[in-house]
Protein backbone atom coordinates (compact mmCIF):
# COMPACT_ATOMS: atom_id res chain seq x y z
CA UNK A 1 0.00 0.00 0.00
CA UNK A 2 1.46 3.31 -0.94
CA UNK A 3 -1.17 6.15 -0.85
CA UNK A 4 -1.50 7.83 2.66
CA UNK A 5 -5.13 8.17 4.41
CA UNK A 6 -7.23 9.59 7.30
CA UNK A 7 -9.86 7.14 8.36
CA UNK A 8 -12.74 7.84 10.89
CA UNK A 9 -16.05 6.63 10.71
CA UNK A 10 -18.04 7.68 13.62
CA UNK A 11 -21.72 6.27 12.18
CA UNK A 12 -23.00 3.77 15.10
CA UNK A 13 -24.55 0.59 13.69
CA UNK A 14 -27.35 -1.61 14.97
CA UNK A 15 -27.48 -4.78 12.96
CA UNK A 16 -30.05 -7.09 12.58
CA UNK A 17 -33.68 -8.44 13.46
CA UNK A 18 -35.49 -6.40 16.07
CA UNK A 19 -32.55 -3.58 15.85
CA UNK A 20 -35.24 -1.11 15.72
CA UNK A 21 -35.85 -1.28 19.46
CA UNK A 22 -31.94 0.43 19.89
CA UNK A 23 -33.88 3.55 18.58
CA UNK A 24 -34.58 4.06 22.00
CA UNK A 25 -31.14 4.26 23.58
CA UNK A 26 -30.29 6.97 20.46
CA UNK A 27 -33.40 9.01 20.63
CA UNK A 28 -32.47 10.28 24.11
CA UNK A 29 -29.50 12.12 23.11
CA UNK A 30 -31.20 14.60 20.82
CA UNK A 31 -33.43 17.27 21.29
CA UNK A 32 -36.96 17.30 21.16
CA UNK A 33 -37.98 18.42 17.52
CA UNK A 34 -37.74 15.53 15.38
CA UNK A 35 -38.41 15.78 11.52
CA UNK A 36 -38.86 12.05 10.43
CA UNK A 37 -38.18 11.74 6.18
CA UNK A 38 -39.22 8.97 4.42
CA UNK A 39 -40.37 8.27 0.87
CA UNK A 40 -42.95 7.36 -1.26
CA UNK A 41 -45.44 5.58 1.10
CA UNK A 42 -43.33 1.88 1.24
CA UNK A 43 -42.82 2.09 5.45
CA UNK A 44 -46.89 2.36 5.98
CA UNK A 45 -47.63 -1.10 3.78
CA UNK A 46 -44.87 -2.75 5.80
CA UNK A 47 -44.89 -1.81 8.89
CA UNK A 48 -41.95 0.20 9.37
CA UNK A 49 -43.87 3.83 9.77
CA UNK A 50 -45.62 2.13 12.69
CA UNK A 51 -42.70 0.77 14.75
CA UNK A 52 -40.49 3.65 14.48
CA UNK A 53 -43.67 6.22 15.09
CA UNK A 54 -44.72 4.21 18.26
CA UNK A 55 -41.11 4.66 19.52
CA UNK A 56 -40.62 8.21 18.88
CA UNK A 57 -44.13 8.69 20.75
CA UNK A 58 -42.60 6.71 23.69
CA UNK A 59 -39.41 9.28 23.60
CA UNK A 60 -41.57 11.94 23.82
CA UNK A 61 -40.66 13.90 20.53
CA UNK A 62 -41.98 16.26 18.67
CA UNK A 63 -42.20 15.04 15.27
CA UNK A 64 -42.68 16.50 12.06
CA UNK A 65 -42.93 14.54 8.89
CA UNK A 66 -41.35 15.09 5.22
CA UNK A 67 -43.00 11.89 2.94
CA UNK A 68 -42.64 11.46 -0.81
CA UNK A 69 -38.96 11.23 -0.91
CA UNK A 70 -38.50 10.08 -4.57
CA UNK A 71 -36.33 7.86 -5.72
CA UNK A 72 -33.25 10.58 -7.23
CA UNK A 73 -34.11 12.83 -4.81
CA UNK A 74 -34.79 16.51 -6.44
CA UNK A 75 -33.55 19.53 -5.48
CA UNK A 76 -36.89 21.64 -5.38
CA UNK A 77 -38.03 18.76 -3.10
CA UNK A 78 -35.08 19.62 -0.78
CA UNK A 79 -36.22 23.02 -0.81
CA UNK A 80 -39.38 22.04 0.75
CA UNK A 81 -38.10 20.23 2.91
CA UNK A 82 -35.57 22.87 4.54
CA UNK A 83 -39.37 24.99 5.09
CA UNK A 84 -40.04 22.32 7.10
CA UNK A 85 -36.97 21.47 8.92
CA UNK A 86 -36.29 25.19 9.66
CA UNK A 87 -40.07 25.83 10.89
CA UNK A 88 -39.99 22.70 13.56
CA UNK A 89 -36.32 23.75 14.55
CA UNK A 90 -34.95 20.19 13.87
CA UNK A 91 -33.13 18.99 16.77
CA UNK A 92 -33.02 15.48 14.47
CA UNK A 93 -33.17 14.43 10.79
CA UNK A 94 -34.72 10.54 11.18
CA UNK A 95 -34.18 8.94 7.33
CA UNK A 96 -36.81 5.92 7.38
CA UNK A 97 -36.08 4.16 3.67
CA UNK A 98 -33.60 3.39 0.98
CA UNK A 99 -30.42 5.63 -0.28
CA UNK A 100 -32.81 8.08 -1.19
CA UNK A 101 -33.95 8.83 1.67
CA UNK A 102 -30.58 8.68 3.53
CA UNK A 103 -29.31 10.81 0.80
CA UNK A 104 -31.71 13.66 0.62
CA UNK A 105 -31.43 13.55 4.80
CA UNK A 106 -28.02 14.35 4.98
CA UNK A 107 -28.32 16.74 1.79
CA UNK A 108 -30.84 18.37 4.05
CA UNK A 109 -28.92 18.37 7.34
CA UNK A 110 -26.26 20.75 5.44
CA UNK A 111 -29.11 23.12 3.80
CA UNK A 112 -31.14 24.06 6.90
CA UNK A 113 -28.67 26.54 8.30
CA UNK A 114 -26.98 27.34 5.31
CA UNK A 115 -27.39 31.09 4.05
CA UNK A 116 -26.80 30.29 0.56
CA UNK A 117 -28.21 28.25 -2.33
CA UNK A 118 -27.14 24.82 -1.21
CA UNK A 119 -27.38 23.67 -4.73
CA UNK A 120 -24.92 26.16 -5.89
CA UNK A 121 -22.66 25.84 -2.97
CA UNK A 122 -22.90 22.29 -2.40
CA UNK A 123 -23.42 20.61 -5.82
CA UNK A 124 -21.65 23.30 -8.48
CA UNK A 125 -19.05 24.82 -6.23
CA UNK A 126 -18.17 21.59 -3.98
CA UNK A 127 -17.90 23.45 -1.02
CA UNK A 128 -18.28 22.14 2.69
CA UNK A 129 -20.38 23.10 5.04
CA UNK A 130 -19.52 26.25 7.49
CA UNK A 131 -23.20 26.41 9.56
CA UNK A 132 -24.53 24.42 11.82
CA UNK A 133 -25.13 20.60 10.50
CA UNK A 134 -28.21 18.95 11.63
CA UNK A 135 -27.56 15.25 13.44
CA UNK A 136 -29.23 12.47 10.80
CA UNK A 137 -30.32 8.81 12.24
CA UNK A 138 -31.82 6.14 9.59
CA UNK A 139 -33.22 3.19 9.59
CA UNK A 140 -32.21 1.37 6.64
CA UNK A 141 -35.14 -0.12 3.97
CA UNK A 142 -33.68 -0.53 0.89
CA UNK A 143 -29.41 -2.17 0.59
CA UNK A 144 -27.08 -1.10 -1.90
CA UNK A 145 -26.05 2.72 -1.69
CA UNK A 146 -23.85 2.34 1.56
CA UNK A 147 -25.90 5.88 2.74
CA UNK A 148 -26.21 4.36 5.97
CA UNK A 149 -22.48 4.69 6.58
CA UNK A 150 -21.49 7.72 4.49
CA UNK A 151 -21.30 11.08 4.07
CA UNK A 152 -22.73 11.16 0.28
CA UNK A 153 -25.61 12.64 -0.81
CA UNK A 154 -26.57 12.39 -4.53
CA UNK A 155 -29.46 15.16 -5.81
CA UNK A 156 -30.75 15.79 -8.87
CA UNK A 157 -31.45 18.83 -10.49
CA UNK A 158 -34.17 18.67 -12.95
CA UNK A 159 -34.44 21.79 -14.72
CA UNK A 160 -30.34 21.66 -15.10
CA UNK A 161 -30.65 17.86 -16.16
CA UNK A 162 -27.90 17.06 -13.36
CA UNK A 163 -27.77 14.35 -11.45
CA UNK A 164 -24.65 15.35 -8.70
CA UNK A 165 -23.49 13.28 -5.44
CA UNK A 166 -21.10 15.37 -2.99
CA UNK A 167 -19.20 13.03 -1.02
CA UNK A 168 -18.47 15.78 2.05
CA UNK A 169 -15.30 15.21 3.72
CA UNK A 170 -17.03 16.42 7.41
CA UNK A 171 -17.69 12.98 8.88
CA UNK A 172 -20.25 14.81 11.18
CA UNK A 173 -22.68 14.59 8.13
CA UNK A 174 -22.98 10.82 7.93
CA UNK A 175 -25.32 9.48 10.06
CA UNK A 176 -24.51 9.31 13.71
CA UNK A 177 -26.17 6.03 13.79
CA UNK A 178 -27.77 3.57 11.97
CA UNK A 179 -30.54 1.09 12.20
CA UNK A 180 -29.89 -1.76 9.69
CA UNK A 181 -32.58 -4.81 9.96
CA UNK A 182 -32.51 -7.40 7.30
CA UNK A 183 -35.92 -7.83 7.79
CA UNK A 184 -36.92 -4.42 6.73
CA UNK A 185 -35.01 -5.28 3.74
CA UNK A 186 -37.48 -8.42 2.56
CA UNK A 187 -40.85 -6.36 1.48
CA UNK A 188 -38.20 -5.25 -1.79
CA UNK A 189 -39.36 -5.75 -5.11
CA UNK A 190 -36.86 -8.30 -7.12
CA UNK A 191 -36.02 -5.39 -9.41
CA UNK A 192 -35.05 -2.98 -6.77
CA UNK A 193 -33.30 -5.93 -4.70
CA UNK A 194 -30.94 -7.01 -8.02
CA UNK A 195 -30.57 -3.25 -8.63
CA UNK A 196 -29.31 -2.77 -5.05
CA UNK A 197 -26.43 -5.66 -5.39
CA UNK A 198 -25.28 -4.10 -9.03
CA UNK A 199 -24.95 -0.91 -6.84
CA UNK A 200 -22.51 -2.90 -4.31
CA UNK A 201 -20.77 -4.40 -7.03
CA UNK A 202 -20.51 -1.38 -8.56
CA UNK A 203 -18.95 0.44 -5.60
CA UNK A 204 -16.70 -2.11 -5.55
CA UNK A 205 -15.13 -2.15 -8.91
CA UNK A 206 -15.29 1.25 -8.48
CA UNK A 207 -12.67 1.46 -5.76
CA UNK A 208 -10.84 -1.55 -7.10
CA UNK A 209 -9.87 -0.75 -10.22
CA UNK A 210 -7.32 2.21 -9.93
CA UNK A 211 -3.93 1.70 -8.80
CA UNK A 212 -1.22 -0.86 -9.56
CA UNK A 213 0.48 -1.32 -5.65
CA UNK A 214 0.02 -4.28 -3.59
CA UNK A 215 -3.29 -2.64 -1.51
CA UNK A 216 -4.64 -4.19 1.49
CA UNK A 217 -7.72 -2.50 0.49
CA UNK A 218 -7.75 -4.66 -2.58
CA UNK A 219 -7.71 -8.12 -0.77
CA UNK A 220 -10.86 -6.76 1.12
CA UNK A 221 -12.70 -5.54 -2.04
CA UNK A 222 -12.13 -8.86 -3.37
CA UNK A 223 -13.56 -10.76 0.10
CA UNK A 224 -16.88 -8.68 -0.38
CA UNK A 225 -16.85 -9.59 -3.90
CA UNK A 226 -17.07 -13.04 -3.18
CA UNK A 227 -19.66 -12.99 -0.30
CA UNK A 228 -22.05 -10.69 -2.67
CA UNK A 229 -21.45 -13.23 -6.03
CA UNK A 230 -22.70 -16.07 -3.61
CA UNK A 231 -25.10 -14.58 -1.62
CA UNK A 232 -26.83 -12.85 -4.43
CA UNK A 233 -27.14 -16.41 -6.07
CA UNK A 234 -29.41 -17.16 -3.14
CA UNK A 235 -31.42 -14.23 -3.24
CA UNK A 236 -32.17 -14.37 -6.10
CA UNK A 237 -33.60 -17.87 -5.68
CA UNK A 238 -35.17 -17.48 -2.75
CA UNK A 239 -35.75 -13.81 -2.01
CA UNK A 240 -36.25 -14.20 0.90
CA UNK A 241 -33.67 -15.90 2.76
CA UNK A 242 -32.60 -14.31 5.64
CA UNK A 243 -29.03 -15.61 5.90
CA UNK A 244 -28.45 -13.70 2.53
CA UNK A 245 -30.17 -10.61 2.68
CA UNK A 246 -28.47 -10.11 5.59
CA UNK A 247 -25.10 -10.76 4.07
CA UNK A 248 -26.00 -8.82 1.33
CA UNK A 249 -27.08 -5.66 3.59
CA UNK A 250 -23.76 -6.23 5.56
CA UNK A 251 -21.64 -6.04 2.26
CA UNK A 252 -23.53 -2.93 1.28
CA UNK A 253 -22.47 -0.95 4.54
CA UNK A 254 -18.64 -2.20 3.60
CA UNK A 255 -18.25 -1.51 0.40
CA UNK A 256 -18.96 2.27 0.55
CA UNK A 257 -18.41 3.37 4.23
CA UNK A 258 -14.45 4.57 2.64
CA UNK A 259 -12.63 1.78 4.55
CA UNK A 260 -12.16 0.10 0.67
CA UNK A 261 -10.96 3.37 -0.55
CA UNK A 262 -8.17 3.69 2.38
CA UNK A 263 -4.94 4.16 0.50
CA UNK A 264 -6.40 3.94 -3.02
CA UNK A 265 -7.20 6.35 -6.11
CA UNK A 266 -10.52 5.01 -6.74
CA UNK A 267 -11.86 5.58 -10.21
CA UNK A 268 -16.12 6.80 -10.15
CA UNK A 269 -16.31 6.68 -13.65
CA UNK A 270 -19.21 3.96 -14.15
CA UNK A 271 -21.29 6.11 -11.12
CA UNK A 272 -20.85 9.68 -13.52
CA UNK A 273 -21.69 7.49 -16.64
CA UNK A 274 -24.71 5.76 -14.36
CA UNK A 275 -25.94 9.49 -13.23
CA UNK A 276 -25.75 10.68 -16.12
CA UNK A 277 -27.98 8.35 -17.76
CA UNK A 278 -29.98 9.08 -14.76
CA UNK A 279 -30.04 12.68 -14.95
CA UNK A 280 -32.12 12.19 -17.92
CA UNK A 281 -34.11 9.16 -17.07
CA UNK A 282 -34.84 9.29 -14.27
CA UNK A 283 -33.81 5.33 -14.04
CA UNK A 284 -33.20 3.40 -10.59
CA UNK A 285 -29.83 4.15 -9.92
CA UNK A 286 -28.60 0.39 -9.43
CA UNK A 287 -29.58 -0.39 -13.19
CA UNK A 288 -28.21 2.43 -15.13
CA UNK A 289 -24.73 0.99 -13.65
CA UNK A 290 -25.49 -2.21 -14.75
CA UNK A 291 -26.30 -0.56 -18.36
CA UNK A 292 -22.94 0.86 -18.87
CA UNK A 293 -20.41 -1.20 -16.86
CA UNK A 294 -19.63 -3.66 -19.48
CA UNK A 295 -18.62 -1.33 -22.83
CA UNK A 296 -16.83 1.26 -19.62
CA UNK A 297 -14.77 -1.85 -18.22
CA UNK A 298 -14.18 -3.45 -22.02
CA UNK A 299 -13.03 -0.01 -22.94
CA UNK A 300 -10.60 -0.02 -20.18
CA UNK A 301 -9.32 -3.23 -19.86
CA UNK A 302 -6.18 -2.34 -21.87
CA UNK A 303 -5.07 0.17 -19.68
CA UNK A 304 -5.40 -1.76 -16.38
CA UNK A 305 -4.60 -5.01 -17.70
CA UNK A 306 -2.84 -6.59 -14.65
CA UNK A 307 -5.32 -5.70 -12.88
CA UNK A 308 -8.01 -7.33 -14.96
CA UNK A 309 -6.15 -10.17 -15.41
CA UNK A 310 -6.36 -10.79 -11.03
CA UNK A 311 -10.22 -9.53 -11.26
CA UNK A 312 -10.76 -13.02 -13.23
CA UNK A 313 -8.55 -15.04 -11.35
CA UNK A 314 -8.78 -13.96 -7.49
CA UNK A 315 -13.26 -13.00 -8.36
CA UNK A 316 -14.12 -15.53 -10.91
CA UNK A 317 -11.76 -18.12 -10.45
CA UNK A 318 -10.78 -18.10 -14.50
CA UNK A 319 -7.97 -20.79 -14.87
CA UNK A 320 -5.04 -19.00 -16.57
CA UNK A 321 -3.31 -22.00 -18.11
CA UNK A 322 -2.29 -21.81 -21.54
CA UNK A 323 -3.73 -18.00 -22.02
CA UNK A 324 -2.46 -14.50 -22.75
CA UNK A 325 -3.26 -11.57 -20.34
CA UNK A 326 -6.24 -10.29 -22.90
CA UNK A 327 -7.86 -13.40 -22.88
CA UNK A 328 -7.80 -14.16 -18.81
CA UNK A 329 -9.01 -10.38 -18.49
CA UNK A 330 -11.80 -11.09 -21.38
CA UNK A 331 -13.19 -13.89 -19.93
CA UNK A 332 -13.08 -12.29 -16.59
CA UNK A 333 -15.77 -9.96 -18.05
CA UNK A 334 -17.66 -12.96 -19.57
CA UNK A 335 -18.28 -14.33 -16.35
CA UNK A 336 -19.37 -10.94 -14.56
CA UNK A 337 -22.13 -10.52 -17.38
CA UNK A 338 -22.90 -14.38 -16.85
CA UNK A 339 -23.71 -12.70 -13.43
CA UNK A 340 -25.35 -9.96 -14.13
CA UNK A 341 -27.80 -11.68 -16.45
CA UNK A 342 -28.10 -14.13 -13.94
CA UNK A 343 -29.48 -11.31 -11.51
CA UNK A 344 -31.50 -10.43 -14.37
CA UNK A 345 -30.13 -6.68 -14.53
CA UNK A 346 -31.27 -4.48 -17.35
CA UNK A 347 -28.04 -4.78 -19.61
CA UNK A 348 -28.86 -1.59 -21.61
CA UNK A 349 -29.61 1.93 -21.86
CA UNK A 350 -32.14 1.80 -24.26
CA UNK A 351 -34.50 -0.01 -21.59
CA UNK A 352 -33.83 2.77 -19.31
CA UNK A 353 -35.88 5.05 -21.49
CA UNK A 354 -32.24 6.69 -23.23
CA UNK A 355 -31.80 6.59 -27.16
CA UNK A 356 -29.35 7.76 -29.43
CA UNK A 357 -30.64 11.11 -29.81
CA UNK A 358 -30.17 11.99 -25.84
CA UNK A 359 -26.30 10.18 -25.97
CA UNK A 360 -24.81 13.84 -26.38
CA UNK A 361 -27.08 15.39 -23.43
CA UNK A 362 -26.35 12.04 -21.40
CA UNK A 363 -22.05 12.43 -22.37
CA UNK A 364 -22.21 16.27 -21.80
CA UNK A 365 -23.66 16.18 -18.37
CA UNK A 366 -20.92 12.75 -17.38
CA UNK A 367 -18.35 14.07 -15.06
CA UNK A 368 -14.74 13.12 -15.98
CA UNK A 369 -12.53 11.56 -13.14
CA UNK A 370 -8.71 10.89 -13.29
CA UNK A 371 -8.57 8.18 -10.50
CA UNK A 372 -9.13 5.65 -12.95
CA UNK A 373 -6.76 3.57 -15.98
CA UNK A 374 -7.99 5.96 -18.36
CA UNK A 375 -9.08 9.29 -18.47
CA UNK A 376 -12.17 9.19 -20.85
CA UNK A 377 -12.20 11.89 -23.52
CA UNK A 378 -15.87 12.85 -24.85
CA UNK A 379 -15.88 11.03 -27.54
CA UNK A 380 -14.59 8.27 -26.10
CA UNK A 381 -17.56 8.58 -23.69
CA UNK A 382 -20.21 8.87 -26.65
CA UNK A 383 -17.99 5.31 -27.84
CA UNK A 384 -19.03 3.94 -24.38
CA UNK A 385 -22.91 5.43 -24.40
CA UNK A 386 -23.36 4.20 -28.09
CA UNK A 387 -22.70 0.92 -26.91
CA UNK A 388 -24.35 0.62 -24.01
CA UNK A 389 -27.52 1.24 -26.05
O1 LIG B 1 -40.28 5.53 -1.74
P1 LIG B 1 -40.74 4.23 -1.18
O2 LIG B 1 -42.19 4.04 -1.22
O3 LIG B 1 -40.15 3.96 0.17
O4 LIG B 1 -40.18 3.09 -2.19
C1 LIG B 1 -38.81 2.86 -2.42
C2 LIG B 1 -38.35 3.33 -3.79
O5 LIG B 1 -39.41 3.33 -4.70
C3 LIG B 1 -38.58 1.38 -2.48
N1 LIG B 1 -38.32 0.77 -1.18
C4 LIG B 1 -37.34 1.09 -0.32
N2 LIG B 1 -37.36 0.27 0.74
C5 LIG B 1 -38.39 -0.60 0.52
C6 LIG B 1 -39.01 -0.26 -0.70
N3 LIG B 1 -40.06 -0.95 -1.18
C7 LIG B 1 -40.52 -1.97 -0.46
N4 LIG B 1 -39.96 -2.37 0.71
C8 LIG B 1 -38.90 -1.71 1.23
N5 LIG B 1 -38.33 -2.14 2.37
O6 LIG B 1 -37.45 1.21 -3.29
C9 LIG B 1 -37.40 2.24 -4.25
C10 LIG B 1 -35.98 2.71 -4.39
O7 LIG B 1 -35.51 3.31 -3.22
P2 LIG B 1 -34.23 4.27 -3.28
O8 LIG B 1 -33.98 4.79 -1.91
O9 LIG B 1 -34.38 5.24 -4.39
O10 LIG B 1 -33.06 3.25 -3.70
P3 LIG B 1 -31.53 3.25 -3.38
O11 LIG B 1 -31.29 2.82 -2.00
O12 LIG B 1 -30.91 2.49 -4.46
O13 LIG B 1 -31.08 4.79 -3.47
C11 LIG B 1 -30.80 5.38 -4.71
C12 LIG B 1 -30.26 6.79 -4.54
O14 LIG B 1 -29.01 6.78 -3.82
C13 LIG B 1 -28.00 7.44 -4.59
C14 LIG B 1 -28.47 7.18 -6.01
O15 LIG B 1 -27.87 8.03 -6.95
C15 LIG B 1 -29.95 7.40 -5.90
O16 LIG B 1 -30.27 8.78 -5.94
N6 LIG B 1 -26.67 6.95 -4.24
C16 LIG B 1 -26.12 7.32 -3.05
C17 LIG B 1 -24.84 7.00 -2.69
C18 LIG B 1 -24.20 7.40 -1.43
N7 LIG B 1 -24.87 8.06 -0.52
O17 LIG B 1 -23.03 7.13 -1.21
C19 LIG B 1 -23.95 6.23 -3.59
C20 LIG B 1 -24.70 5.51 -4.64
O18 LIG B 1 -23.80 5.20 -5.65
C21 LIG B 1 -25.87 6.25 -5.21
O19 LIG B 1 -25.43 7.18 -6.17
ZN1 LIG C 1 -23.98 3.52 -6.51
Amino acid sequence: MLGNFTYCNPTKLYFGEGSVKYLKEELPKYGKNVVLVYGGGSIKKNGIYDAVTAILKECGKDVAEISGVMPNPTYDKLCEGMKIARAHRADLLLAVGGGSVCDYTKALAVSVHCNEDPWEKYYLRFEEPDCEIVPVGCVLTMVGTGSEMNAGAVITNTAQKLKIGHVFADESVMPRFSVLDPVYTLTLPRYQMVAGIYDIFSHICEQYFSGTDDNTSDYLAEGLMHSLIHSSRIAVRDMQDYEARSNIMWTATWALNTLIACGKDTDWEVHMLGQAVGALTDATHGMTLAAVSLPYYRHIMPYGLAKFVRFAKSVWDVDAAGKSDEEIANEGLACMEGWMKELGLVMNITELGANEGMIEDIAKATLVMEGGYKVLTHEEIVDILKKSL
